[in-house]
């Protein structure tokens, strides 16, 4: 048996999501490009943290916990989806939510007006709050058991070694699905290309895609902070994922690529708009400018710069991040009319 299949999952998404060939996409990049639809993992609760939450959630319920505490930025998919999981599992929510003015409303848009809906306790933390946020939760859930609650911590993000599992198991799905043709011919893709934020998938890509020879190499593309600071973030992730499941590779090979992430998280480029909203209108896949945008306007670069070879094989996975773009429409006054 897989180790894998050993540990408590609880199934959420959707599986499996498809693999679809984007022939559009392939000619303006310049490579095989198969996209991995992980946007569609779920409904309103879409998109790759779905897959981090089956193992998390499972750990949560397993320990009898009656309350879930995560944190993230203000549109954080990763806070949507866990108040969503948590509303479906009946367990209270906690997000604390970094913001630039933590006494004016909260915007009810995009991830914020789900989460809202769903019920979650939202705390607004200022940016210096936000850096010490694994601190400030651990206060929160101690002061939730002093009342008699049973917390449950998620980290940002929803990544850390168990949650990085979820794209472990995500990688032997592609490997089924290569095998059954139902991604071109059954060779190994070149290169999983993805967008990087806190580390969980890009560890459990990685750690996956070894193991189950799905791809040569992996590209998580940051969106915020350097390479060198994920290349070590993904390096621990993938260091606890070991902990909690034998079998996974010792060094996986990925490489971590900066060169897309714009000027600050969640902060685009006019030329990055450009491209989010011309791969809309060429191919018909929606990307967010926050992560998926970044993600494939990098995969573009690289193929310049010759980094990524011209013609490639490439799988981009598809994390979701839908309420972000229609939260930040405003941005796009001018790219999209
Ligand atoms: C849509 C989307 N894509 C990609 C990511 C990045 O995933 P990770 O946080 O595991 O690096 C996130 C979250 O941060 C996300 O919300």
């Amino acid at each position: 048996m897989d180790p894998l299949d050993a540990l408590p999952r609880i199934a959420l998404a959707h599986l499996p999501t498809p693999i679809v060939q984007i022939p559009q996409l392939s000619a303006r990049l310049g490579c095989e490009l198969f996209v991995k639809r992980d946007d569609v993992t779920g409904g309103a609760e879409s998109g790759n943290k779905l897959r981090k939450l089956e193992f998390l959630m499972a750990e949560a319920l397993d320990q009898g916990c009656d309350t879930v505490l995560t944190t993230g930025g203000i549109q954080s998919n990763h806070a949507r989806a866990t108040a969503l999981v948590c509303a479906r599992l009946g367990l209270a929510c906690v997000l604390f939510l970094r913001v630039d003015d933590p006494f004016a409303p909260l915007p009810l848009t995009g991830n914020v007006l789900l989460d809202a809906l769903a019920g979650a306790t939202i705390r607004p933390i200022t940016r210096e709050q936000y850096r010490t946020r694994d601190e400030l939760m651990a206060a929160a859930a101690r002061t939730l058991e002093l009342s008699g609650k049973k917390p449950y911590v998620v980290p940002e993000g929803g990544s850390n070694g168990l949650g990085a599992l979820g794209y472990v198991r995500a990688m032997r799905e592609v490997r089924t699905q290569i095998d059954s043709g139902l991604a071109g011919d059954p060779r190994p893709f070149d290169v999983i290309v993805h967008a990087c934020g806190s580390g969980g998938t890009a560890a459990g890509i990685a750690l996956g895609a070894a193991r189950y020879g799905v791809a040569r190499t992996v590209r998580p593309m940051a969106v915020c902070d350097s390479a060198d600071y994920f290349q070590r973030r993904v390096e621990a992730q993938m260091h606890e994922a070991r902990a909690r499941c034998s079998g996974l590779p010792a060094s996986p090979p990925f490489v971590v690529d900066d060169a897309g992430k714009g000027p600050a998280y969640a902060v685009t480029t006019s030329e990055q708009r450009a491209f989010l909203v011309d791969v809309a209108r060429t191919s018909g896949v929606v990307l967010d400018p926050v992560y998926t945008g970044k993600a494939m306007f990098g995969l573009g670069l690289a193929i310049k710069r010759g980094e990524v070879p011209a013609g490639a094989r490439v799988l981009f996975v598809h994390t979701g991040g839908l309420p972000g773009l229609l939260a930040a429409a405003e941005s796009f006054h001018e790219e999209a009319r």
